[in-house]
């Protein structure tokens, strides 16, 4: 377990976690990391720790540089406890150390975890010197916990940039310029939109207060760090954080007979007559942390359900939950369904739909028993009509 060099005096301390397949619900298929990074200068600095459990991997990579107890200063971007969970650890080990956090939110909430480990409170740009180098705070609230703030230091203008333009994306290579680059840019954007994308408006203003920082490198809490293409994530974060949509329409459905299936491929049929590239998700087969990353970027949501005891499937109610606390961009989108007698379930994905703050393109489609083909072709020219009509009124 070796650091790995960012730049000189700057070392990679982190933990690769290669079998993580869960981060709160959150599909890893990738795994993650959790980064730590390390500074050599007059004060000895370590920035963020790691999980819990991972205290061991993280030490022996800040032992193959310099004896732990060395460090003066530990920076804790953010107190969720994928980078405050070694804390403990640490602070026992480097007996002086101070730990620096946001003020307030960050000194309540590792106390929470951790009780009084004397953290020091710091605000919007405040700086700290630590010898030939200097780190300014800047406060990131709600992007995405209350407490979180990013650090960046000079002269070598590295953004310590915690959970905003991560990845779980578990890799032994460290930089942009090595790593599987359309992978991480697939992992940062399934990160943006399970974690990062409620709080869009927030994420803004910290890309606002980031702009005038002449930044060379990012170096985010999990996954790659950005070199070379800087430029192409910020592009990417502005792209989300301003809800662009691309020409896609994800349809999400569940089915119990087919017949719900089969109006999900009646409305694929549509959008693909009208120029759009339908992405289809049975939940059977589809976990709610990736369709939320391709539902983020789509033009046109539509969600169906059978009616299963007066209800939705619970695996829609699941999904419709889920994109409910996520998003809030105002997707156009429309719900379907079939049912045999009672029916109640269109209707109720499409009161879920409002909820979420989607505009139907609509009414909910609602089909009984086994759909024919002409009733399919109804359903499909319907919804052509429908997306015809938006498409006019932009
Ligand atoms: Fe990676 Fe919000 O912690």
């Amino acid at each position: 377990m070796k650091a790995m060099p960012i730049c000189e005096g700057v070392y990679w301390v982190g933990a690769i976690d290669w079998n993580l397949r869960n981060f709160h619900g959150y599909e890893t298929e990738k795994g993650s990391s959790y980064n730590a990074y390390l500074i050599l200068d007059e004060k000895i600095t370590l920035i963020d720790t790691v999980k819990e459990g991972f205290a061991g991997e993280m030490l022996a990579r800040i032992a193959s540089v310099i004896d732990p107890a060395k460090i003066d200063i530990v920076i804790s971007n953010h107190a969720e406890p994928d980078h405050s969970g070694c804390l403990r650890e640490i602070c026992s080990v480097a007996k002086n150390a101070k730990v620096y956090t946001a003020f307030g939110a960050g000194v309540k909430n590792l106390t929470a975890y951790y009780g009084d480990l004397g953290y020091v409170g710091v605000k919007a740009g405040e700086s700290l010197s630590l010898g030939k180098r200097t780190l300014r705070f800047v406060p990131t609230p709600m992007v995405h916990w209350p407490d979180n703030m990013v650090t960046f230091m000079t002269p070598e203008n590295i953004l310590f940039s915690n959970d905003a333009f991560g990845q779980h994306y578990a890799s032994d290579e460290r930089l942009d310029v090595e790593c599987d680059l359309p992978e991480a840019y697939i992992q940062a954007r399934k990160y943006y939109a399970n974690i990062v994308q409620p709080y869009g408006m927030q994420t803004g203003k910290a890309l606002a207060a980031c702009a005038d920082l002449p930044i060379r490198t990012i170096c985010p809490s999990h996954g790659i760090v950005w070199t070379k293409h800087i430029p192409d994530i910020l592009a990417l974060y502005t792209s989300w954080v301003g809800n662009v949509c691309d020409d896609t329409a994800v349809i999400v459905y569940d089915t119990m007979w087919h017949s719900t299936e089969a109006m999900a491929h009646a409305i694929e049929s549509a959008f693909l007559a009208c120029g759009l590239k339908p992405r289809l998700y049975n939940l059977h087969y589809s976990h709610n942390s990736d369709i939320i990353a391709d539902a983020m970027t789509a033009r046109y949501i539509a969600v169906g359900s059978p009616t299963l005891n007066n209800n939705m499937m619970p695996s829609v109610a699941s999904f419709l939950t889920y994109f409910k606390g996520l998003t809030g961009n105002r997707k156009k989108c429309i719900a379907f369904g079939s049912y045999g007698w009672g029916g109640q379930s269109p209707d109720q994905v499409y009161e879920a739909l409002l909820a979420a703050k989607c505009q139907p393109l609509l009414p909910a489609v609602k089909q009984a028993y086994k759909p024919s083909a002409e009733q399919l072709e109804q359903i499909t020219a319907s919804v052509i009509a429908a997306v015809q009509s938006d498409q006019a009124s932009l």
